[in-house]
């Protein structure tokens, strides 16, 4: 069985697109052991809960210091011993110490064909504004290893999406959701699983 641990911060469509290939088997082998979030209100909690997928909620402002959430997320993170973490719209900046522990099985998403709008200060909708800003006819979203550094780790999976006049920065972000991040990133995680099942 491959297990997942899965991050997030916000709606979870991505981890919802996850939670319905493993449902159907796509994703073969694998459990998604928790979904994990910086913020008690992200809605990706309530599609664990729909799902009997347990949620935590891990949030930066609860701690004294940085260095005592990053421990607490490490330690919550270690609870469910993950083969591999998803990092699925996940906005908080991943510890040193998670990275070294879990050194080549840490995957994120980004809404961009990097090296392209990716790194500090692209995220969310700022990504699809530098899109449109630059006049861009082509975007996309990738998969990526997470190493220390921000969208900079090799590149596992990329998806092209066209840009279309009018497109506003709401509309783009969802036809890049809609036509990359839901089919890359269940893909990406059907060839690790494969790869871990020895398959
Ligand atoms: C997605 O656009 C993803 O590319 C980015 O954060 C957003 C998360 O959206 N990393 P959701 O929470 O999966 O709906």
């Amino acid at each position: 069985m491959f297990n997942i641990v899965v991050m997030v911060s916000g709606g979870g469509t991505n981890l919802q697109a996850i939670i319905d290939k493993v449902k159907s088997k796509e994703i073969p082998d694998t459990n998604i052991s928790a979904v994990i979030s910086s913020s008690r209100k992200a809605y990706a909690l309530e599609r664990a809960k729909q799902n009997g997928i347990p949620g935590e909620a891990v949030v930066k402002k609860d701690f004294q210091t940085t260095e005592e959430f990053n421990k607490a997320l490490l330690a919550t993170i270690d609870k469910y011993s993950p083969d591999l973490i998803v990092l699925a719209g996940f906005l908080v900046i991943v510890p040193e110490e998670v990275i070294r522990k879990y050194r080549n099985r840490i995957i994120n998403i980004h809404p961009s064909l990097i090296p392209s709008f990716c790194g500090d200060g692209f995220y969310g909708l700022k990504v699809h504004e530098a899109v449109l800003n630059r006049g861009c006819k082509v975007t996309g979203a990738t998969v990526h290893f997470v190493d220390e550094g921000t969208d900079t780790g090799p590149i596992i999976a990329q998806k092209a999406v066209s840009v279309q006049d009018g497109d506003t920065p709401e509309v783009l972000q969802k036809r890049v959701m809609e036509e990359a991040e839901w089919i890359i990133l269940p893909e990406a995680i059907k060839k690790l699983a494969l790869s871990h099942n020895g398959k």
